[in-house]
């Protein structure tokens, strides 16, 4: 009976430090995962601005090398231009720019991207 008690008596508080130290990893853990997994689908404007609005403008309007303007672009017609220049099918020698553009963007970030420039 002694020895039931002692043992309880050290299981309780190796117990509590553990979870109090547990604490912090598992918000931390949440946090990358919110972070991580929120971030490309709610910012198609931060995307749109960083990657393509220098050359095409924040609306869109723009025609750098006389291409026509990209707003309002239906997704499947951006995502296949999207492809076609950056496996180098599309664009003459004044697309250099747009396929360099393309090739950087990450695979992921594609669908985020034409969901914005379709809604300019
Ligand atoms: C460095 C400048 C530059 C950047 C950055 C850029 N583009 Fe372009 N874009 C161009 C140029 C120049 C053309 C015309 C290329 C050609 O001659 O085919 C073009 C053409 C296009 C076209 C074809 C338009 C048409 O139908 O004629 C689309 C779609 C397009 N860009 C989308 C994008 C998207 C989406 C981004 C962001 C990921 C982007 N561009 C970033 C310069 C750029």
């Amino acid at each position: 009976m002694e020895r039931c008690r002692s043992r309880l008596f050290l299981a309780a508080p190796k117990q509590k430090e553990l979870d109090v130290k547990k604490i912090p990893a598992v918000l931390g853990l949440l946090l990358f995962w919110f972070a991580g997994s929120a971030a490309p689908a709610t910012d198609g404007a931060a995307l749109y601005k960083k990657s393509c609005g220098g050359c095409h403008g924040n609306k869109g309007t723009l025609t750098p090398g006389g291409s026509a303007p990209i707003r309002g672009l239906p997704g499947d017609v951006l995502l296949d231009k999207l492809a076609g220049y950056a496996e180098g099918r599309l664009g003459g020698p004044a697309g250099k720019p747009m396929r360099d553009a393309a090739r950087k963007l990450p695979e992921g970030d594609r669908a985020v991207l034409a969901e914005h420039i379709g809604a300019l």
